[in-house]
């Protein structure tokens, strides 16, 4: 919590001048409109805020992403990712699953696997105030996303020091990157949840950065006389928080070598799935990434492919309709690029210590919003009913790129036991909660089926929700051979 002593300090009139002439040379003096008629408590709070962005560089990142791409560049070559860099479930040999999944325990067991959380969207398309993992889906449990993912991180931790026989000693350290609108309510619901079992050292939340919103011609807006619009910078403000929270200190410390990254609203998300992890530690890859079959041409799904011979990731906003459309040419009527993004990656310890060398470097995306801004002329604060500026935003895939494809693999996996993403409010009937916990209770359905279990009911959708305690992945579940169970139920 800020304590009075913390509380920002008006700047002196030679800090102030030093900082309005930084915003003037880049033609965003604008930003100090009302500064004199602000408290004093306003000054040192705008002033701080000012002082945190450098405008030559928002400038510079600003009329790059804006910049409309030029004749002469020629059209990317895009193409699925070659077989030599991707790999299936579906058609692997399952002496090979095992076997990454063994790999994967063992790396578990020996402590050198961590799990990161992307967690400081807002969630506009949910329609809820509150961070997205608070959301109850409806389970019998009525267990929030992030009670299902920490417990996935507890039983794997279990399953990990049963087959290495350490008894307890097993900690998946995770990391959760908040933002600023996120943190607060994430770092209580947390806490007033008893971290859901896990030891709270072992449990790191931190907040991504910000950048400005920018008007239609390239200005700073102010939200209110006070006030800077701003904007968290996107799920690939990852990488720079990782550096800036010192999560990686922590995870040097710790001997980290294994990084899972996934993102908070996919109810099925496996939290540092031995297979995965076993499958990229194996093939001494620097990034790997799980990828689903995509629905159809128009879900909104970013792409992995090859782009100019590097793996890449073509986002749904901004791919061409024709190309999304396009059929495989070896099989008619299925997409020629299908392998959607489930934003699942692997990464190595190794890979993720280079990040202060090309950081800056990342791309800027543009969102076109309707942003709130401050009138310049009364100083009150205006909704406006159309877009009226830019949110700039990185996105956590723009590092592929970086590598060669021999240090890139991707893992096909399959939809209905790995993807359910929450997007949508209630009722939409596609990514909304009632899929999510449909989709819970089919899986946990289908498991005790594979056990030997009877599964009866009225409703012949109705499903079973498996607590993650009890089993990660469909194992352990003896108990239920021979049973009939009737749905809907919830076993813990
Ligand atoms: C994302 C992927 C898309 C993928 C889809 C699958 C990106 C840029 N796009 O799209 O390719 O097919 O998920 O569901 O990754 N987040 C932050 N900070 C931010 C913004 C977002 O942490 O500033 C987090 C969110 O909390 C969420 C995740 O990033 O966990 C994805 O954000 P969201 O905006 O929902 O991504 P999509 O547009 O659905």
């Amino acid at each position: 919590m800020a304590s009075v002593q913390n509380a920002p300090q008006e700047p002196t009139a030679q800090q102030l001048s030093e900082l309005k002439e930084k915003y003037t040379l880049a033609g965003q003096s604008q930003v100090f409109t009302f500064y004199d008629s602000l408290s004093s408590a306003e000054k040192a709070a705008l002033y701080q805020q000012l002082s945190q962005f450098d405008p030559t560089y928002i400038n510079t990142i600003a009329a790059k992403a804006l910049a409309p791409p030029q004749a002469q560049d020629a059209a990317p070559s895009l193409e699925p990712l070659p077989d030599s860099a991707r790999a299936s479930i579906m058609d692997s040999a399952p002496a090979d699953i095992d076997r990454w999944y063994s790999q994967g325990l063992d790396l578990i067991a020996a402590n050198k696997v961590a799990v990161v959380l992307m967690a400081g969207g807002q969630g506009t398309r949910l329609g809820s105030s509150e961070p997205k993992g608070c959301f109850d889906i409806g389970l019998p449990s009525a267990k929030s996303l992030f009670q299902i993912q920490a417990e996935r991180i507890r039983k794997v931790e279990q399953l990990a020091a049963k087959k290495a026989g350490t008894g307890a000693g097993v900690t998946v350290p995770w990391y959760v990157m908040t933002s600023g609108p996120t943190r607060g309510p994430t770092e209580r619901f947390f806490k007033e949840h008893n971290y859901f079992g896990l030891k709270p050292e072992n449990v790191f939340i931190f907040e991504q950065g910000v950048l400005p919103c920018i008007s239609n011609d390239g200005k700073i807006l102010l939200e209110s006389k006070a006030k800077v619009a701003v904007a968290p910078d996107g799920n690939g403000g990852l990488y720079n928080a990782l550096v800036e929270a010192k999560v990686l200190d922590d995870m040097k410390r710790r001997g980290i070598e294994h990084i899972h990254a996934y993102c908070v609203d996919n109810c099925l998300v496996k939290v540092a799935d031995p297979v995965f992890i076993g499958f990229s530690a194996s093939a001494d890859v620097d990034i790997a990434t799980k990828v689903v079959r995509k629905r159809n041409a128009t879900e909104s799904v970013g792409l992995i492919v090859s782009k100019n011979g590097r793996p890449d990731v073509v986002e749904y906003s901004e791919i061409d309709p024709q190309i999304a459309a396009e059929e495989d040419p070896q099989q008619p009527g299925v997409l020629k690029f299908r392998a959607a993004n489930i934003v699942n990656h692997y990464y190595s310890f190794r890979f993720l210590e280079s990040i202060p060398t090309w950081v800056k470097t990342l791309p800027h995306h543009v969102a076109r919003k309707k942003i709130p801004y401050a009138d310049l002329e009364s100083g009150e604060t205006i909704k406006p009913a159309k877009p009226n500026g830019i949110k700039l935003e990185q996105f956590v895939f723009d590092v592929f790129p970086k590598l060669e494809l021999s240090k890139f693999a991707c893992l096909e996996v399959r939809r209905e036991d790995e993807f359910s993403p929450l997007k949508n409010a209630r009722g939409t009937g596609e990514d909304d909660p009632d899929t999510s916990k449909h989709d819970i209770m089919a899986q946990g359905k289908r498991w005790l089926q594979a056990a030997g279990a009877t599964v009866v009911s009225e409703d012949p959708n109705a499903g079973v929700e498996v607590s993650p305690l009890l089993s990660y992945g469909g194992e352990g579940l003896e108990s239920v051979t021979g049973k009939t169970i009737t749905a809907p139920t919830l076993l813990e």
